[in-house]
């Protein structure tokens, strides 16, 4: 059996920088340790900085309810008012979020502030567009995420921001993208896709084009991982999407002769290795 693993599997820049950030307060801080969420869609990785020590707070509410220590932002990062409210607290912040999605943050705030309205192309409820929504409460905005949403969007404003959750799927944000720039409004498009995504869904095209079987691993939370699965549906009809070697069934890939594997942007390498492993040798 051939095994094609894809160069592009597992964690991007931006969630190795946040989950190192974790590992690093853990040996140098002695006061209490928060993450602002779970630091990645990873219930192993979770697990594993809990049982160090470290809290996941999932609400503002819960601030009061702990003893006061270090609270790290994760790379989805959050709103603007969350930060203050975090700090008010009497927190200090470790802010991991990610440079590319900061630079979201500064472009919608800046935008807002022009008086644009400001177009986010992604999923309204996914952390990072609130997080991106909070930095722009004082302008019109809008989550736009299918190509009905698209068509039926309408502005005040003459001008226009249009940014992307970092995780969005390429050809559908440029269809999005050209559904409204029909509208005749003047607008600056702002391709905010991370090239992480970018260039591992079209590995992950590449591969399962290729194979027989193609195995997807990453967290049931992850929607990049999720998104990455689709695509791989799209081009291999025995695609399978795994949180670890687990749930990959002894009889499920038998009859295949080339099986490819590719990983979302939360999948630590080890588990991407052990289910390396497990297929080249049990199979
Ligand atoms: Fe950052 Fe891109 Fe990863 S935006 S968190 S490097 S997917």
């Amino acid at each position: 059996m051939k095994v094609i693993l894809a160069k592009t599997a597992g964690f991007c820049f931006g969630v190795q920088r946040a989950v190192d950030t974790v590992y690093e307060q853990i040996q140098k801080e002695r006061r209490p340790i928060y993450t602002y969420g779970p630091i990645i869609h990873n219930e192993e990785v979770v697990r594993d900085l809990k049982e160090k020590g470290v809290t996941v707070l999932h609400e503002l509410s819960e601030l009061s309810e702990y003893e006061k220590g270090v609270m790290i932002i994760r790379s989805h990062g959050v709103s603007e008012a969350e930060l203050r409210a975090i700090e008010e607290a009497g927190y200090e912040v470790v802010n991991a979020t990610c440079p590319f999605v900061s630079k979201i943050h500064r472009a919608v705030q800046e935008h807002a502030a022009k008086g644009c309205h400001i177009v986010i192309i992604g999923n309204a409820n996914h952390p990072e567009v609130e997080g991106i929504r909070g930095w722009c409460l004082d302008a019109p905005t809008d989550v736009i995420e299918t190509t009905e949403e698209a068509e039926g969007f309408t502005s005040k404003e003459q001008k226009l921001c249009i940014v992307s959750q970092t995780t969005f799927r390429h050809t559908k944000f440029q269809e999005l993208v050209e559904i409204i720039q029909k509208k005749g409004y003047d607008s600056i498009v702002l391709n905010t896709i991370c090239n992480a995504t970018e260039e591992r869904q079209l590995e992950a095209e590449e591969i399962a084009s290729g194979v027989d079987a193609m195995i997807v691993i990453g967290g049931k939370g992850s929607s990049n991982t999720q998104k990455l699965y689709e695509i791989c549906r799209n081009h291999c009809p025995n695609a399978y999407y795994i949180q670890t070697k687990n749930d990959l069934g002894v009889e499920l890939l038998k009859d295949f002769e080339t099986i490819g594997i590719t990983a979302g942007a939360s999948t630590p390498k080890n588990i991407i290795e052990e289910v390396q492993n497990y297929v080249r040798n049990e199979f």
